[in-house]
């Protein structure tokens, strides 16, 4: 494999024993994590860290992985020995009840009911609300001034998307926003104590708040909640759990992918295949950003029962981190694999992961950043990113930024 400028070194530090784990926690990381992978997958495309993870990086390993029933889910607490069990009693029975940490066949039954509640609401938005939301918020932008997309769009539009669709009052959605990104912190590796402090007592906060709405202002409501919380067969507190769960797995994602989709757009500046006005041309482009940005960048699996694969044998109990954001760079896989190709065919990539955890809000995602592509696309062309303003965050289970100011084009003023 081609190796860029740079990466032997790195390679280096990984044979000699220094962690890619860590080597990805550090915070320069963020802005690019794929020399990282590219110097991972010159060692192998399935490799035993020093710190006794498996590190997956090929396509073809991760979505075979995937798609196993012998990788279970893990929740990031079940395997901390730092962690005794009723220290953070919220995130735990949070964590306990999501169909996102359970194996089937609890995850299928819960998945299910909470599709059957949620259905109607999601599919109501899509059709009514996502059009007029895009086109208001970025109408709503001057355009001739520098303007941070991360808080004037990439996440205002996904917030005001997931409390159309739970029926949250528009007036609470910036701190239920602020409370779910200190929440999901919970699900990165490695986190500090005092940081899961904080992610405690904000999913207890958030619980309160919906077990509120619910029970006081429930009847006649628009949105989901209701269906969610009296949901048919689901045992108490299970609905609410996931009404949670939506609120912060529907946002942060979906920040994540306009923000450094504008990101991508403006720096890569890639041939627009024909006007973004075909559906299939919206689509196509819209995988190509997940590809390219992968807003998940790693899932993490427990292996159940012994599985070998590309010559590695993982043992029952052994912990493996699938990393996503590499597989959908494999060049075995994809042709030109750090370039953006908006007219991309053949995109199997894994941004929603796949098998029995594939994304849940995968058509909603989708069915978002279109209707973003359609309205923002047209303004695009005259705009570039101030690259002194790009602030990426500081996690590995994500990726994203939390600035991303744009201007007018110095040939276009
Ligand atoms: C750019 C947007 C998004 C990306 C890249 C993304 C990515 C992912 C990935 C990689 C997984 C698999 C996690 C695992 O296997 O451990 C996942 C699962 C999930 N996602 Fe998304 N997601 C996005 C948007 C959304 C939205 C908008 C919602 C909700 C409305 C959502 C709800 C969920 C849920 C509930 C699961 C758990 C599925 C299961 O365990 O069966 N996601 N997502």
């Amino acid at each position: 494999m081609d190796q860029p400028a740079g990466n032997s070194r790195l390679v280096d530090l990984i044979r000699r024993g220094e962690s890619p784990e860590f080597q990805l926690l550090r915070p320069k990381a963020g802005a690019d994590p794929y020399a990282i992978y590219r110097a991972l997958a010159a060692t192998g495309r399935v490799v035993r860290s020093n710190l006794g993870y498996w590190l997956v990086t090929g396509h073809q390993e991760c979505a075979a992985l995937l798609g196993d029933e012998r990788m279970g889910a893990l929740s990031g607490f079940a395997n901390r020995p730092d962690v005794v069990r009723g220290t953070y009693p919220t995130l735990e029975r949070l964590h306990d009840s999501w169909f996102l940490f359970a194996d089937p066949p609890r995850h299928d039954l819960v998945r299910r009911r909470v599709a059957e509640s949620t259905a109607r609401a999601i599919r109501t938005t899509i059709a009514n609300n996502l059009d007029p939301l895009a086109s208001e918020m970025v109408r709503a932008i001057d355009w001739s001034r520098p303007v941070d997309i991360v808080t004037r769009l990439a996440q205002p539009y996904p917030t005001a998307v997931i409390g159309d669709i739970l029926g949250v009052p528009g007036r609470d959605l910036g701190r239920l926003r602020t409370l779910t990104v200190v929440m999901s912190e919970s699900m990165e590796p490695f986190l500090g104590t005092a940081r899961l402090d904080r992610a405690e007592r904000a999913a207890r906060e958030l619980c309160q708040y919906f077990e509120e709405l619910g029970s006081t202002r429930r009847r006649g409501r628009a949105g989901c909640l209701e269906a969610l919380v009296d949901g048919a067969d689901m045992e108490a507190g299970v609905g609410l759990a996931h009404a949670v769960l939506l609120l912060t797995a529907g946002q942060e994602t979906t920040v994540n992918l306009v923000s450094m989709g504008v990101l991508a757009l403006l720096t890569q500046r890639p041939e627009l295949p024909g006007p973004l006005s075909g559906r299939e041309s919206v689509g196509r482009a819209v995988d190509e950003l997940l590809r390219f940005t992968s807003p998940i960048q790693l899932v993490v699996r427990r292996v159940l029962d012994r599985v070998v694969v590309d010559g590695a044998s993982f043992e029952r109990g052994d912990l493996v981190w699938l990393l996503i954001a590499a597989a959908n760079r494999d060049p075995e896989v994809f042709a030109e694999p750090d370039c953006l190709d908006l007219g991309r065919h053949h995109n199997d990539h894994l941004a929603f992961a796949g098998g029995t955890h594939v994304c849940f809000g995968a058509a909603l995602t989708r069915a978002e950043m279109s209707a973003v592509m359609r309205h923002l696309t047209p303004v695009l062309p005259a705009l570039e990113a101030d690259q002194d303003s790009v602030l990426w965050q500081r996690k590995r289970t994500g990726r994203g930024l939390d600035r991303l100011v744009v201007r007018p084009r110095a040939s276009s003023s």
